[in-house]
């Protein structure tokens, strides 16, 4: 089958999919992420798109949900309409998941504050006469009000107010004078969100007056010289005592260079940043702080901090205002960091009515539980193979890859880019095999069976796919044996096992510990750049996400980059993320007893299916 060419718009991006893909996943595989409170069950009708031309088919659930005039219109559920050729289809604001105040208010009831912790204040004061001789500070207080005065600014005081005509604008941070500024300046206040990731860092500027977002940028982490992982950065500031400062000079550096990006896109002015917010795990923001992370390479994995913290900005070398401040994120034990929390904030943990399960898949898999009020949050070491690492033809996910896996009676793939697949990613490989347990391939202790001895009645077409020698069988995901074969090989299936061990082990002790059935769980939601590519039946086929109906499964797109967005806007939020942070209790998994034994138990294919999730 080949694949179809979907666009989106307004944004014009485009992507390959086989015929028979949901628009939700199309739009997924270019970061377009919908909104799907329903889960893709089709009842919600937050998933709406306006398909402008070409061929697509809708379920009849749509009529259902949709009216009659929305219908005509063009308009369908993303979820419950499949792509059958090439199609232009048009994203409404409304229906895109980063349209914060629809997620706060559809999902979770909450509006989106705009209340952020600085503010402006233009004056104009009255000169200095003989019959009134008030200082220049006093003067300045009596127009805007008792704030906190530097000696730094005492000292700019005389001349700027005599050389402006006794005008300008007070930048307040609560009660502390950020700055005096020439003219007014009032309608100039911006921010810049942060998501500090390993191997990528996301900028978002902010004018905080409106809560608008202006510009986005994102750069690979400079780090990356430095080491592909937090281990290699840890061991590099262990070994060399210098490192530290060179890391963290990087890592600003990497911000510098977004800031001034975003500030060319915007057309605005260094200056005129007076907050910026971080989010990312411990290693990052510990770095990014100038503060040590050694003791978080060696166990228990302490962190340097986990109240959240305030800086000044342009003390970290920020190239932002010289008054703005830092805002750190507050971070839960050594391997749950600010990225975790903002996830939290984002996706109003503790808000659902019933047990709640906030699952970040990664080479790190970073798991909250929030059931009755009550919060636990672990971390699992999955290692790389859901990044395509370790895998003996893993990849990226880059032109290339294969991306997605269909198994039913022969093997059907989807590649990235269109061309020759020449490996497969993460996502490709929970779809084998997942699919190959469910055709009988594969056995519940993860051994790729013989054509011996699977059973008599599976097709021809897929048993010549089982490649038996040295003593193994493998499997022909892709080409031939002769040309451009790709495999799943027995021993990828086994680094499966072992990664999704890790994160299911440490799910089931969550939800021990909190007394909570798997089948009471209300939501699992799923976050990150990888959880919202997956598969959710294939991911539970194989057991690494808890047996729930599909609906319960939610992707929430990049929950740490909004958690970030919503703390640099309001006070509020940050109040919440602390009392978040201070609320949930850490499990260490590296000192639990229990781990070692749930951990070979999870490794253990679970033997029963659910029903396939609608928009797969
Ligand atoms: S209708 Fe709810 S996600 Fe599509």
């Amino acid at each position: 089958m080949s694949e179809v060419q979907v666009t989106f718009q307004p944004s014009g991006q485009r992507v390959f999919v086989l015929p028979g893909t949901s628009l939700l996943e199309a739009a997924g595989r270019v970061g377009i992420i919908l909104q799907t409170p329903c889960g893709g069950a089709g009842t919600c009708g937050k998933c709406l798109v306006k398909v402008i031309s070409g061929d697509c088919n809708a379920a009849e659930s749509c009529d259902d949900t949709l009216s009659d005039d929305l219908i005509n219109q063009g308009y369908h559920l993303a979820c419950q309409t499949k792509v059958m050729g090439e199609l232009v289809v048009d994203i409404p604001e409304e229906s895109m998941f980063e349209s914060r105040q629809q997620i706060l208010e559809d999902d979770l009831g909450a509006e989106l504050e705009v209340n952020p912790v600085v503010y402006k204040k233009y004056f104009k004061l009255d000169a200095p006469t003989s019959t009134d001789d008030r200082s220049d500070e006093t003067r300045l207080m009596d127009a805007i009000g008792e704030v906190e005065v530097s000696i730094e600014q005492l000292r700019c005081m005389p001349s700027l107010m005599r050389n402006n005509d006794w005008a300008g604008t007070a930048v307040l941070s609560g009660d502390r004078l950020l700055a005096v500024e020439q003219g007014d300046t009032s309608g100039k206040v911006y921010g810049v969100a942060f998501d500090i990731g390993t191997t990528t860092v996301v900028g978002t500027l902010f004018n905080l007056l409106t809560g608008a977002e202006l510009a986005v940028e994102s750069q690979m982490n400079g780090q990356i010289a430095h080491g592909d992982d937090v281990i290699s950065r840890i061991l590099k500031v262990r070994e060399d005592t210098v490192a530290l400062a060179e890391l963290q000079r990087v890592i600003v550096g990497t911000a510098n260079d977004i800031i001034s990006s975003l500030c060319g896109k915007a057309k605005i002015e260094h200056d005129h940043i007076y907050e910026v917010a971080i989010a990312g795990n411990a290693t990052m923001q510990q770095i990014f702080c100038g503060l040590n992370p050694a003791a978080l390479g060696e166990v228990p994995f302490v962190q340097v901090f986990d109240r959240s913290l305030t800086l000044q900005a342009n003390k970290l070398g920020l190239l932002v205002n010289v008054g703005a401040d830092l805002f750190v994120m507050p971070q839960i034990g050594g391997f749950v960091g600010g990225d975790t929390v903002a996830g939290m904030v984002a996706a109003r943990i503790d808000k659902w009515d019933k047990p709640v399960l906030l699952v970040d898949i990664g080479t790190n898999g970073e798991i909250v539980l929030c059931h009755d009020g009550k919060l636990l949050a672990t971390s699992a070491a999955a290692g790389p193979a859901f990044e395509g690492a370790r895998i003996t033809q893993g990849m990226r996910a880059a032109a290339g890859a294969i991306e997605k896996v269909i198994i039913n009676g022969d093997v059907e793939i989807n590649v990235i880019g269109n061309v020759t697949p020449v490996g497969l990613c993460g996502t490709a490989l929970i779809d084998a095999v997942a699919g190959m347990l469910r055709a009988g391939v594969l056995d519940e202790t993860g051994r790729i069976l013989s054509t011996d001895e699977v059973d008599s009645s599976m097709s021809s077409l897929l048993k010549d796919r089982l490649i038996e020698r040295d003593g193994n069988v493998d499997f022909l995901l892709a080409g031939t044996v002769e040309k451009n074969p790709i495999y799943i090989y027995q021993k990828d299936v086994r680094e499966l096992q072992l990664a999704n061990g890790a994160i299911r082990a440490a799910v089931n002790i969550l939800l021990r510990r909190a007394g909570v059935d798997p089948a009471d769980l209300g939501y699992v939601l799923l976050a990150g750049a990888f959880g919202n590519f997956i598969r959710r039946s294939n991911a539970r086929r194989i057991g690494l996400l808890p047996q729930v109906a599909c609906g319960a499964i939610r992707f929430i797109g990049n929950a740490a980059s909004l958690g970030a967005k919503l703390v640099l806007m309001s006070s509020n939020e940050r109040q919440y993320a602390d009392e978040l942070c201070k609320r949930t209790e850490h499990i260490d998994l590296s000192l639990d007893s229990e781990f070692q034994m749930e951990f070979g138990m999870a490794m253990i294919f679970p033997d029963d299916d659910f029903d396939a999730c609608i928009d797969e």
